[in-house]
């Protein structure tokens, strides 16, 4: 079959044949229709316990044997995943797309999503409070910021890198103000847009940028770290968490009965709330391009056809 392959880690993957998986106990096999990207997957998901060469998870949505039309995350069975005609996935990690959701949607709830509404509720956002979403212009960002104004914040402000992409949301009207990061002084940036103090923090970025939120939020703050692409490694200074909350948490651990019945929920809020999210499709045999274009931070969610 036609696939993705990352030979190790570190390595662009290459579109090329990959042995076809076969039937196996308790895994479902999924003619792959769509595949999704995600910062995850450049940044860490072949880190730990990879079997390679294989597959490049990513997620998915296709079709099994019987006709069922399922999504399914990053938990293909190694050496599988979603940039391939075909997967094999564990049965409880395949779950049913409901009638008059896109492909696209699907997968734009699955990983992204539900790594954005669960440290937001986690946070107990109450009526009218200042949320910051630090690394806003990528997939996760984009959903948050709509998250948290449906959860309740008032000021919603957003956080990056790319003068470009931080315009392009705010010509979208998903922020109330966006903070360009990796100028001289971007606390004081920050403490501009803050309203008097930000009250939640959704940190996907840790590094630099976290230690100049810290300094932009007020007493009771809770900050929740979920992502590290600025940097795994902090030197914080205790004062500037005295009074407020960091969490770091992942939504990855979670049963899968428990994940599937947050994205389902998503789906719901998406149609409901108009949740709007970019893409940048590719096919599968421009697989490579798509990874380089996640590296280079698309700003955009990325998704490939696979099967034609
Ligand atoms: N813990 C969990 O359960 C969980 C679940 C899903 C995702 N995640 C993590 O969440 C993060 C976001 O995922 P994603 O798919 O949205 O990734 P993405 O599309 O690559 O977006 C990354 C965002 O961070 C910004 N950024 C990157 N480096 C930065 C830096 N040095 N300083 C400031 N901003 C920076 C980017 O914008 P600019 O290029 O404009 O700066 C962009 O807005 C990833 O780290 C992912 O691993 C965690």
């Amino acid at each position: 079959m036609r696939a993705a392959v990352i030979s190790e880690r570190g390595i662009a993957p290459v579109v090329g044949e990959f042995r076809a998986p076969e039937p196996r106990e308790g895994a479902v096999l999924i003619d792959v229709d769509t595949a999704g990207l995600g910062g995850w997957d450049v940044l860490g998901a072949y880190r730990l316990g990879v079997e390679f060469p294989c597959v490049i998870r990513g997620e998915g949505v296709g079709r099994t044997a019987d006709g069922r039309r399922v999504y399914f995350g990053e938990r293909s069975v190694q050496p599988f995943g979603a940039w391939a005609e075909r997967s094999l996935v564990p049965v409880e990690e395949v779950w049913d797309v409901p009638e008059g959701v896109d492909d696209r949607t699907a997968i734009s709830m699955g990983i992204a999503a539900t790594g954005a509404i669960v440290p937001l509720e986690q946070a107990r956002i109450q009526p009218g409070e200042n949320v910051l979403i630090l690394g806003a212009t990528g997939t996760l960002g984009q959903i948050a910021l709509q998250l948290a104004r449906h959860l309740g914040a008032g000021r919603v402000v957003g956080a990056a890198r790319s003068a470009d992409a931080l315009q392009r949301l705010q010509s979208r009207g998903l922020a109330d103000a966006v903070v360009r990061l990796g100028s001289t002084d971007d606390v004081t940036a920050l403490k501009d847009a803050a309203n008097g103090g930000f009250d939640v923090v959704l940190d996907l970025v840790c590094g630099a940028p976290l230690l100049s939120a810290l300094k932009a939020t007020r007493w009771g703050a809770r900050i929740m770290t979920i992502g590290t692409g600025a940097g795994r490694q902090i030197q914080l200074d205790m004062a500037d968490l005295l009074f407020r909350t960091l969490s770091t948490i992942g939504t990855g651990q979670r049963p899968p009965a428990d994940r599937r019945a947050i994205w389902l929920r998503l789906l719901t809020i998406a149609r409901e709330q108009k949740l709007s999210v970019d893409y940048l499709d590719f096919d599968l045999e421009h697989a490579a391009e798509a990874w380089a274009a996640q590296v280079a931070g698309p700003h955009a969610k990325i998704t490939a056809r696979v099967r034609r």
